[in-house]
């Protein structure tokens, strides 16, 4: 993997309820060295900030792996393996309320299994105690732009936020 140019890390609110797991930098992120800034980051801040009215500096943003695989080209398991301990001491360190997961490699590396994530989003998970929602990419959505993926994302989002406003424990579904 090529070397990391300017990750500045954390990305957001160090105290957040919110927190999302992405897969990993593209060409912008790499150049300004923070997580989902090219045009899905567009969509994902635009679903944040308008969408469910919070703004983007409050959540938490990371990527399973932290360096932009060469040729944007899916990152090995080596690659994913070599990041796992930064992103589970991000959500260590987070304490997040809510875990949503965006696109499959994120789910299966927190499912620790091959999600099916077009049939499998939208189901409550967990991990780490923590209770994950999968959802679909903001590059998945950018690229089937559908009505039934985007009202799939949205109730998965607004689900996320919701489970943050209860006061159960985070364990309770
Ligand atoms: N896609 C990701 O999964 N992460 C980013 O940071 C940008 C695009």
């Amino acid at each position: 993997m090529p070397a990391l140019r300017t990750l500045r890390t954390p990305d957001g609110n160090p105290d957040a309820d919110l927190l999302f797991v992405g897969e990993g930098p593209g060409e912008q992120e790499d150049l300004q060295g923070l997580p989902f800034v090219g045009k899905a980051g567009e969509l994902l801040t635009q679903m944040i900030e308008k969408g469910l009215g919070i703004p983007r500096p409050e959540v938490y943003i990371c990527n399973i792996v932290k360096c932009r695989p060469p040729r944007n080209r899916d990152p090995q398991p080596d690659e994913v393996e070599a990041c796992r301990a930064f992103l589970d001491g991000q959500i260590a360190a987070v304490k997040p309320k809510v875990i949503v997961s965006l696109g499959k490699p994120a789910a299966s590396l927190l499912l620790g299994r091959k999600v099916a994530i077009t049939r499998e989003r939208g189901n409550w998970q967990t991990y780490q105690g923590i209770p994950l929602m999968p959802t679909l990419h903001p590059a998945y959505l950018l690229r089937q732009y559908t009505a039934e993926n985007r009202r799939a994302v949205w109730d998965d989002l607004k689900a996320a936020h919701n489970r943050t406003l209860r006061d159960e424990s985070p364990e309770d579904s």
